[in-house]
């Protein structure tokens, strides 16, 4: 599929996902929701693909936030839609069953800090500027950011940055567990491969089941998480993986994953 918003490129067992707006400073229109739909898809369904990197072409933005000329003017169930729309593709890709990493180039504001936190792990440039700014067009976020943020860094935080609209730079993102490591900007793109190779040579199945219990486990209580993780360790002892890993460890030897 040929993207008018997008760059899709995939490496080995690594895709890469690049918003590709940047006179928008990379702002999601319903065009680039709708690719990056699309790209979830394609990305879901190919076997050999195992970890995908979302990032911002040019060097001043992730993504500056849902696209506000879109928006202005859509009467309420119009709005509705645009956010249980984006809602969906961002609930996606965070339980696709495979790893995402944002690599955080710049703005990530509104819809595009969004974006970056249903990412499973956020890397973030010395210059990347989050923040929830909706307050200030007198909206509140629409792609899951009052529930990721508060997840994330704490209802007393979220609430901070959700209530003021003011940017978090990178350094305080990084302080309040927004991201979870800082890089210098010419750096960022090689952390994220080394990242993403190294989950990539993870037991696939171990990993997806891992992502199934954090995030199955986030929807209830501490009890049922507990029961969901006990589960999902019985389940992850049905695969070769587990025998292989455990074997290597007691032979001194590398764990060679076959991804069953
Ligand atoms: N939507 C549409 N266009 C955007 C945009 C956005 N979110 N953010 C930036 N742009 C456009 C600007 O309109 C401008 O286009 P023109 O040159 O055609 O005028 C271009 O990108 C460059 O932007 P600026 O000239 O404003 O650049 P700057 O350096 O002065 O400021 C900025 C950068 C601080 C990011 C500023 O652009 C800004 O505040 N953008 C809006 C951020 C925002 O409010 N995001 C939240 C959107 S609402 C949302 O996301 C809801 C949701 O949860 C779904």
């Amino acid at each position: 599929m040929n993207y008018n918003n997008l760059v899709y490129e995939t490496d080995g067992p690594v895709a890469t996902c690049t918003f590709n707006r940047p006179k928008a400073l990379n702002a999601l229109n319903t065009e680039t929701m709708d690719e990056l739909a699309h790209v979830i898809s394609d990305f879901k369904s190919d076997n050999s693909l195992k970890v995908l990197i979302l990032t911002g072409s040019g060097d001043r933005a992730f993504i500056a936030g849902a696209d506000i000329k879109g928006m202005v003017g859509r009467p309420p169930l119009s709005a509705r839609w645009l956010s249980e729309h984006g809602t969906k593709i961002l609930r996606e890709l965070e339980t696709i069953g495979k790893p995402s990493i944002a690599a955080v180039n710049g703005f990530a504001l509104g819809g595009g800090c969004e974006v970056a936190m249903a990412c499973s792990i956020r890397l973030a440039s010395t210059n990347a500027l989050f923040g929830q700014p909706e307050i200030n067009l007198g909206i509140i976020p629409g792609y899951g950011g009052t529930q990721r943020l508060a997840r994330l860094v704490g209802a007393g935080r979220a609430l901070e940055i959700l209530m003021t609209g003011d940017p978090v730079n990178a350094e305080e993102a990084h302080r309040i567990g927004l991201v979870n490591k800082v890089c210098e900007p010419d750096a960022l793109m090689d952390e994220a491969r080394t990242l993403a190779g190294k989950l990539a040579s993870k037991s696939k199945p171990a990993i997806e089941l891992i992502l199934q219990a954090v995030h199955g486990g986030l929807e209830g209580g501490l009890d049922e998480g507990l029961t969901l993780e006990t589960e999902k360790f019985g389940l992850v002892y049905s695969t070769e993986d587990s025998q292989e890993g455990l074997s290597a460890f007691i032979e001194k030897r590398p764990a060679d994953f076959q991804d069953r």
